[in-house]
Order: C-alpha cells, then structure tokens, then sequence
C-alpha cells in the first residue's frame, strides 16, 4: 500500500485522498503522512483510484486485531537491533533500546526522533548523494515504527519470536587515508580526483551546507546535503561508487570556516 509521491517521500496510498478523508485519518492519529501530503494535494488526483483499494487494505487490518499487528518481538526488535543497538545499548553511548521494557518510556521521543530523521544520527539529507555506510532509517522502517507506536506499543506474547542479541565489534576510530584533500570554501581542482567520500573534519553544529561538483563539462553532480549537523556524530560520508572528478571540477558549497576533507578512492569499475 506505498504511493511514492515526488522527491521520493513515501506515503501510505490511504493517506491520500478528498480533504475529508483526510481528516478522517487524522483523527485515528494517522498524522504522520497526513502532514506530507498537504504539500502534494495537486498530486493527488490521478492517485484517487487507489483510494478503494486502500480502504479495503485499513479495514482488513483493523479488523482483524484491533490494532496493527505489529510487535516487538517480531517486528520491531530487529529494527532497532539493525539501527539502533550499536549505540542504545549497556556499554555503548547512549541509554540502552535493546529490551522492550528499556523502549517503553521512551515511545514518545522515539516517535518524534525518527520521524524527523534524528535519530539514527547521519547528519545528511537523504537523496542527495548515495552513500554505502548510510545508516539512516529507510522510509518503510519509520513507517514500521511510527505504526506501531500509534497502535498501541505491543510487545507480543511469544518470546521465541526474538531474534539473537547483535554481536557488536569495537567502533572503528576514522583517519584520514593518504592522498586525502583539505577544502575549505570553493575549490577548482588542478588535478584530477577519484572521490570515494567526504569528512567533515571541521562544520560547526547545526550547519547546513549543501556541496556540489561542476564538471568541466556543465555536467552537476550532488556530493552531500549537511543538515542540521552535529559534531557529536562525526563520521565518513562513503559514496556507494567513487566518483571521477577531472582536472578543472569546481567544488561549491563548503563554508569558509569549514573544512571538509575529500578522501582518495580506486577508479570505478565500469558502469554494466
Ligand atoms: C550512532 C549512534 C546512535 C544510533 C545508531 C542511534 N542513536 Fe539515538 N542517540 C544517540 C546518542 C549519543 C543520544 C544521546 C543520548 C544521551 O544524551 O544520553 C541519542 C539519543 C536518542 C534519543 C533521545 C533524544 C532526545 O534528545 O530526547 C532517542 C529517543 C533515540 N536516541 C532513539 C534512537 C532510535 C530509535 C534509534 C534507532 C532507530 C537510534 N536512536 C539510533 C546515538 C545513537
């Protein structure tokens, strides 16, 4: 039951509909989508037809449990296993989220965390630039956490349900790799460059900065979306593929009192 609307942002197709219905949904607290989609109403016309079919999909889930069948033992436990024991647990930086007691005050600020992509902490928006170490939460795992949430925070009664305890290795401490390249402000490449990711070695908390490669030829390639950054979660940005910047590339967007370090990668293998 996913629409994907523009800009990628990924609505329940029940959310989208006549004003009215709207309503109706925000009402049963489904205001998390519902908020979206006022931005998008001209997109919504030729998404009525799914409007049925989604009303079917509601009233089957509602009316089989009364809520939404989700629970922690099943569902639940593993995405936060995945995305947020690293760091929640005894031992590591933050309270621990590995037990469902240890969740359960917590399903609140949860909520809002994840909603608004806080938390797990990335630092860049989503989209702009494609990353292979992004830990960020997709959107049908915000889906998935935000539903349950909403419908009632169930733990489940079978325990057997749960998946193993994650095995977590030491955090691997970051240097810079050598070859590396120290910009600050924008920069027009004398040689060529294999980018294979960004550190922010130096941004100040709750910058926002958007940096952009400008190919000799006109072509323009996203390299990352800083948002709201904060130092406390200072890590490598790893592209998923190096990318190959020529002899006369201009780098725009870093602040001037930043420094943001491009680090060396292999040549690509060629796209198949
Ligand atoms: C890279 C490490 C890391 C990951 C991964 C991570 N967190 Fe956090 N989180 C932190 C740290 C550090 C804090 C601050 C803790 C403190 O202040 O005691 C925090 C704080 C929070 C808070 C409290 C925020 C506030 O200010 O009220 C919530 C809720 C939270 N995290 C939920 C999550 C959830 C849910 C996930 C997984 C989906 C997650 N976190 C993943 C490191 C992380």
């Amino acid at each position: 039951m996913l629409v994907t609307l523009h800009r990628g942002v990924l609505c329940k197709s029940s959310n989208l509909g006549a004003d009215g219905f709207l309503n109706l949904l925000q009402d049963r607290g489904w205001r998390a989508c519902a908020r979206y989609t006022s931005g998008v109403r001209k997109f919504i016309a030729p998404l009525a037809f799914a409007l049925p079919l989604a009303l079917a999909g509601i009233l089957t889930v509602f009316g089989h449990n009364g809520g939404t069948g989700l629970t922690w033992n099943r569902e639940i436990s593993r995405v936060f296993f995945r995305r947020c024991a690293e760091c929640h647990r005894d031992g590591g930086p933050a309270f621990s989220l590995m037990t469902f007691a240890e969740v359960q005050p917590h399903l609140g600020e949860i909520k809002h965390q994840v909603l608004n992509r806080l938390m797990p902490p990335w630092g860049a928006v989503k989209g702009f630039g494609d990353f292979r170490n992004d830990q960020g939460l997709t959107q049908e795992e915000i889906e998935l956490i935000v539903d349950w949430i909403e419908g009632d925070a169930r733990r489940g009664n079978n325990a057997n349900a749960l998946p193993p305890i994650p095995k977590f290795a030491k955090p691997s401490s970051f240097s810079k790799p050598k070859g590396s390249l120290d910009v600050q402000g924008d920069l027009v490449l004398v040689r060529s460059f294999i980018l294979d990711g960004l550190f922010p070695e130096r941004l100040e908390d709750g910058s926002t900065a958007r940096v952009v490669a400008h190919f000799p030829d006109s072509h323009v390639e996203p390299l990352i979306w800083f948002n709201q950054y904060n130092q406390r979660f200072q890590h490598p940005f790893l592209f998923r593929q190096a990318i190959e910047l020529p002899v006369g590339t201009r780098i725009s967007g870093i602040p001037r009192n930043s420094t943001l370090v491009l680090l060396p990668g292999k040549k690509p293998a060629p796209r198949k």
